[in-house]
C-alpha cells in the first residue's frame, strides 16, 4: 500500500483585489509617529524601488493590484491601508486624525467614487482606514487609542452591519492597529501582546486562543505590519522569527525589504488597501 503523502500545505490562496499608490513623492518631512524622523535622509526611488517589488510579488501570486495616482504634497499617501475600509463592496472613507494627511481621506474616497463604487461614506468620526479597521471572517477587528476615535468603531458597525471588536493600543511605536495584528486566514490572527492595553489583551485571547503570537523583536522590525491570502504571508523582511513561526502554521512567507518606508513608520499592510468585493 502506497502511503499517503501529505500535501505540503493545507492553505489555500484566494486571489485579491489591492489598491496601491506608487511612493514617487515619498518623504519624511514631518513627524507623527515615532518611527518618522525628517532630519534622516530618505531615498525616494529606493522606496518606488521596493514597494514596485512588493506589487510584483502580488502580481505573481495572481492577485490584482489597483492604483491610485499619487498626489504631490501627500508623502505618506503611499500607505493606501489608511485610505479607506472596503468590505461588501461598500467604502467607509478615511478622515485622518493629523492635518499632515487630511488630504488624503477625500483623494482615496474620489478614486472610490470614479471607478464605480456606489456605496460610500465619508466619515463623521477619526478613522485612518485599514491602519485601524481589520477585517476577519467573523468580525472587523479596531483599534483605538492614537489615531481612530473610537466613535468612529460604532460608526463602521452601523456602516458595515458587521460586529466591531474594539482594541486598545498602548504603545506609540505601533499606533495604528495593523502595527500590531495582522488576519492570517478567516478567523486567524497573529498579534503583539505588548501592544495592548490589559483589557484589550483578554479580549484577544479569550477571542483568539489560537492566535500566532509575535516576539518582541519581531513586533519591533514591523513583522506584524503584513498582508496574507490565506496561504501566502507578505511580510517585513527582518521578522525572521515570525516567519518561520507562519511557515510551520502551514503558510508560505515572502519577506519583502520596504527599510525606506519604515522611515516613515509603515511596511508591508500599510502600503496594502484590500479591495473586499
Ligand atoms: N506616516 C504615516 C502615519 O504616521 C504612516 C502610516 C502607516 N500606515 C499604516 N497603515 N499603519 O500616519
Amino acid at each position: 500500500m502506497t502511503p499517503s503523502v501529505q500535501p505540503a500545505s493545507p492553505r489555500t490562496a484566494r486571489p485579491r483585489r489591492y489598491l496601491m499608490c506608487r511612493p514617487v513623492h515619498f518623504e519624511v518631512s514631518y513627524s507623527i509617529n515615532p518611527w518618522m524622523d525628517p532630519g534622516k535622509p530618505v531615498d525616494t526611488d529606493l522606496a518606488v524601488l521596493q514597494w514596485e517589488r512588493l506589487r510584483s510579488l502580488y502580481l505573481a501570486h495572481g492577485h490584482t493590484v489597483e492604483l491610485i495616482d499619487p498626489l504631490p504634497g501627500l508623502p505618506d499617501m503611499v500607505y493606501a491601508a489608511n485610505g479607506a475600509t472596503v468590505v461588501d463592496g461598500r467604502v467607509l472613507g478615511a478622515r485622518f486624525r493629523n492635518a499632515e494627511r487630511a488630504a488624503e481621506g477625500p483623494a482615496y474616497l474620489r478614486w472610490f467614487r470614479e471607478h464605480g463604487y456606489a456605496d460610500t461614506r465619508y466619515p463623521d468620526h477619526v478613522n485612518e482606514g485599514e491602519g485601524d479597521f481589520l477585517t476577519t471572517a467573523s468580525r472587523i477587528l479596531a483599534g483605538r487609542g492614537f489615531r481612530s476615535a473610537p466613535d468612529a468603531h460604532r460608526e463602521a458597525e452601523r456602516f458595515f452591519g458587521r460586529p466591531v471588536l474594539g482594541l486598545e493600543l498602548v504603545d506609540p511605536r505601533f499606533y495604528h492597529l495593523d502595527t500590531a495584528l495582522a488576519v492570517l486566514d478567516g478567523d486567524e490572527i497573529m498579534y503583539n501582546p505588548e501592544a495592548f492595553s490589559a483589557d484589550s489583551l483578554a479580549l484577544l485571547r479569550r477571542h483568539y486562543p489560537d492566535a500566532l503570537l509575535a516576539t518582541p523583536e519581531d513586533a519591533a522590525v514591523f513583522g506584524l505590519n503584513a498582508v496574507s491570502d490565506g496561504r501566502n504571508v507578505y511580510l517585513p523582511e527582518p521578522a525572521q522569527t515570525l516567519a518561520a513561526a507562519l511557515h510551520a502554521r502551514g503558510f508560505t512567507p515572502h519577506p519583502v525589504d520596504l527599510s525606506e518606508l519604515l522611515k516613515g513608520g509603515g511596511s508591508v499592510k500599510c502600503c496594502t488597501l484590500e479591495l473586499r468585493p
